[in-house]
């Protein structure tokens, strides 16, 4: 553990996983605070993401996001998550060149639909912009000497010089999740909305959610986000793990063949249903998420600040530089939050990393299977770009072989698929 002093407050940076496990899960009841943030919580995010919120505000949000860790819930989600798979399988053919914007298209997708109820239809303008969003969000976290020094903001309200150019970020933020909400609240309201989280869970009236139209938009809008990025983030690692690493990538490959071609006429697509017979996809999964950690820092756990520190812990393991898939081979490579703490952990554990797993090793083992990557150009793996809404790093993608195509257009022409991908990321 490393102890700092940096504003007002003492941080204690959780640097392995020995003292995560100690501190973040078996201590989750005392550690599930977090520090106020008058900026990237009140004023960017108008008190609206529970990431950010205190107990206070946090239980009962929380509360309402529990039914989508449930079996049921994740069973229903498999089939949304095996269409938009086959959607971005079918744009990777289309559009090749595009492929870091399929992978956001199919990660929006997925929680557009658990949350709001209906594919995706938006254009890629409107993806980035909330991709654009989500940045300058993540970039407004401990960006403001305010956060550090939370007792500023209890100044007179005309000393608060940061306030103007937070309040705009904020406002735009609010602007373009309502210009997502808006649409969905009138068809739920008229009566003729499909079935989704915020119709059948939060604005239902049984569940007793009692937060207004606001604080009902951020907490979906927020499962959105929260869904988008991290996922793409993720598949935008394992397109680099690709360029480093052919030998674990021809593995992984075989590992599918072997259940989805064994021999050459009878080619079909993994399901999520394969994934249990697939244990070197999943702990690849697992290594993708430690070699180059979305969340260096995971947000505080309070009074004091417990912090985890991602890299450090991600490399508390032999050899840590070098992307093995094989370390995670130990039985519990289908838990991806075992003994990873990418997903946070205690009371506060990331609610979609079921999920996240679930899209990630379907989307992995697909493309794995149907596709290679090589590079156009010179590339760092340190350097992921993450929040570049272009090509993050040069790559190139090619079809395996005629037989995968022909696999690919039949399975999108049967999920009725394959002319929104033809015409998807149209900007
Ligand atoms: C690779 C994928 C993902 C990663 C690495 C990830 C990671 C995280 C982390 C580190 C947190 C904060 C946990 C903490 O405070 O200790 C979090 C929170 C959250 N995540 Fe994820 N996540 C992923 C995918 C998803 C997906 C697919 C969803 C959508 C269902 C989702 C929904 C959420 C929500 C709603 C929260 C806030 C929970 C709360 O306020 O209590 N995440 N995630």
């Amino acid at each position: 553990m490393t102890t700092v002093h940096l504003g007002s407050k003492t941080w204690i940076f959780l640097n392995n996983k020995r003292v995560v496990a100690e501190i973040i899960a078996k201590r989750g009841s005392f550690t599930n605070g977090r520090s106020p943030m008058p900026v990237a919580s009140g004023i960017v995010s108008r008190r609206g993401r529970s990431l950010l919120l205190p107990p206070s505000g946090w239980t009962e949000k929380r509360r309402v996001m529990h039914s989508l860790l449930s079996d049921t819930a994740l069973k229903q989600y498999a089939g949304w998550q095996e269409l938009e798979s086959t959607q971005l399988l079918a744009e990777y053919l289309h559009n090749p060149k595009l492929w870091y914007r399929n992978h956001y298209r199919y990660a929006n997708s997925v929680v557009h639909r658990i949350a709001l109820g209906e594919r995706l239809a938006k254009t890629g303008k409107e993806l980035a912009e909330l991709q654009d969003v989500v940045t300058c969000f993540v970039g407004s976290i401990g960006s403001s000497l305010v956060d550090w020094f939370p007792e500023l903001d209890s100044l007179p309200k005309f000393l608060h010089v940061w306030r103007k150019h937070w309040e705009k970020v904020g406002n735009w933020n609010y602007e373009v999740y309502r210009s997502w909400w808006d649409p969905v609240r009138r068809q739920i309201d008229a009566g003729i909305a499909p079935p989704s989280f915020v119709r059948d869970v939060l604005l239902e009236k049984n569940t007793k959610f009692t937060g207004d139209d606001q604080e009902t938009m951020y907490v979906a809008m927020q499962l959105i986000e929260a869904g988008s990025d991290t996922t793409h983030e993720a598949l935008n690692i394992f397109v680099m793990s690709a360029l480093c690493r052919p030998d674990v990538y021809q593995k992984a490959r075989e590992e599918v063949d072997k259940i989805c071609a064994p021999v050459s006429d009878t080619l079909r697509l993994p399901g999520i249903m394969d994934l249990e017979q697939m244990p070197y996809i999943c702990a690849l999964i697992k290594e993708v998420l430690r070699w180059r950690p979305i969340f260096p820092f995971t947000p505080d756990h309070p009074g004091v600040g417990f912090v985890i520190n991602g890299i450090l812990v991600c490399n508390d393991c032999e050899d840590p530089d070098t992307f093995k898939p094989e370390r995670w081979l130990n039985g519990n490579e289908t838990d991806v939050a075992h003994d990873l703490w990418q997903f946070g952990g205690g009371r506060r554990i990331c609610y979609g990393y079921r999920l996240a797993q679930r899209g990630l090793s379907i989307n992995i083992a697909r493309l794995v299977m149907c596709y290679a990557y090589s590079t156009t150009g010179p590339y760092n793996s340190r350097h992921l770009n993450h929040h570049s809404t272009d090509e993050p790093f040069p790559v190139k993608v090619t079809i395996r072989s005629e037989e995968h195509e022909k696999l690919i257009t039949e399975e999108a022409t049967r999920a009725g698929v394959l002319e929104a991908a033809v015409g998807s990321n149209e900007v």
